[in-house]
């Protein structure tokens, strides 16, 4: 008998600084005029994520885009009658919407914006990982490459990862996940499913400390916790509301507190702040006592997105998204899977557009 090669996540090492566009005001409306010019020439539209930047979500939204989560993004993308489509986000935002709406162009501002979770899990280390667990529904997040999506069954977002194992797990399905290890055991442990998890993990979630957040719910003991399911187990814990970017703007705006404690990337408090201008929202800790910062609470890939960059992307037409075709159109079965499964049940899997 041979011995079963040990197959791990790719540890991501290569984390690049959070460098954040710079603009003068002048310059920034010289810029959002330039580009509304250029998209309106170009059939295009904006599809921004909530991570990025205030000034792209709010030319998102005067564009007629959408600023959302990444399958909205994607799906927003599809029902629009724009013939090009520029993701403002990582790459496999990018990837997403080409999937879904392979007849279009999909462009992004910077191709190097790329997500840990998806660095982890190289196709070929993925696909020997399901070879040796044929017994398993392959359920992976979003966050994967279309390679990784292509071998599973089932993708799924974090709004819907729950409901989904669930419906698997009643069916007497033994689930193989990727690549989040965090949001795996927090889907593991809320439905009971019999889960083996592959072991990446978000560079900007896995920061946040229950330290330092249980101090800051010490000095402010009217705040709600709002956890991301990215965080690890002992954050999620703390949480009044675990959810996905989405529902976590929709906490902020229905729960009676008037402070939150935050666990997710910082770019989201823009939509936090217009979904409920009064409330106060802290940023939870990424750092152990005395600390300083370490990601900030916020995406260095996510954070490469800028006006400039857009801008540049129109006039050149470069960083234009290709997905192989055969790749797709097996990725595309996955996501369809999940969009079917949420009309059927009539889950809520959308994002949050200019309101
Ligand atoms: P959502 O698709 O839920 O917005 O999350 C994407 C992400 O990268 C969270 O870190
Ligand atoms: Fe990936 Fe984390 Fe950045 Fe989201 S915040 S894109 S999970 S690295």
């Amino acid at each position: 008998m041979t011995a079963q090669r040990l197959i791990t996540a790719r540890p991501v090492t290569d984390v690049p600084p959070v460098i954040e566009e710079q603009l003068e005001a002048d310059e920034r409306i010289a810029l959002k005029a330039e580009i509304t010019r250029l998209m309106a020439a170009q059939d295009a539209i904006l599809l921004a994520h909530y991570y990025t930047s205030a000034d792209l979500q709010d030319l998102a939204v005067a564009t007629g885009g959408c600023v959302s989560d990444s399958l909205e993004m994607a799906r927003f993308g599809h029902a629009a009658q724009a013939r090009t489509l520029i993701v403002a986000g990582v790459r496999f935002m990018g990837e997403t919407a080409k999937i879904l709406n392979p007849e279009k162009r999909v462009l992004m501002p910077e191709l190097g914006a790329e997500c840990s979770l998806d660095l982890s899990c190289p196709a070929d280390d993925f696909a020997a990982f399901c070879d040796q667990h044929p017994d398993r529904t392959v359920v992976v997040y979003a966050n994967t490459s279309a390679a990784v999506k292509a071998r599973a069954d089932w993708m799924v977002t974090s709004s819907i990862a729950v409901p989904v194992v669930k419906h698997l797990a009643e069916r007497g399905e033994k689930i193989l996940w990727a690549p989040d290890r965090y949001l795996g055991d927090y889907v593991q442990k809320t439905t009971g499913a019999n889960m083996i998890l592959w072991q990446g993990s978000c560079v900007v979630h896995e920061k946040f400390k229950a330290e330092g957040i249980r101090d800051l719910k010490r000095e402010h003991p009217e705040a709600a916790v709002l956890v991301h399911p990215e965080s690890p187990a002992e954050v999620i814990a703390l949480a009044d509301v675990v959810g996905s970017t989405t529902q976590l703007i929709n906490a902020v705006r229905d729960l009676a507190q008037p402070t939150f404690i935050v666990a997710t990337d910082n770019g989201i408090f823009h939509k936090m702040r217009e979904a409920a201008p009064g409330k106060t929202l802290l940023e939870a800790p990424t750092g152990g006592r005395g600390a300083t910062c370490v990601s900030c609470a916020h995406c260095p890939w996510m954070a490469m997105n800028g006006l400039r960059t857009l801008k540049r992307v129109l006039e050149t037409g470069a960083n234009e998204i290709h997905v192989d075709p055969g790749i797709g159109a097996q990725a595309q079965r996955s996501i369809k899977r999940m969009l079917d499964f949420a009309a059927e049940q009539k889950l809520a899997v959308r994002g949050r557009s200019g309101d």
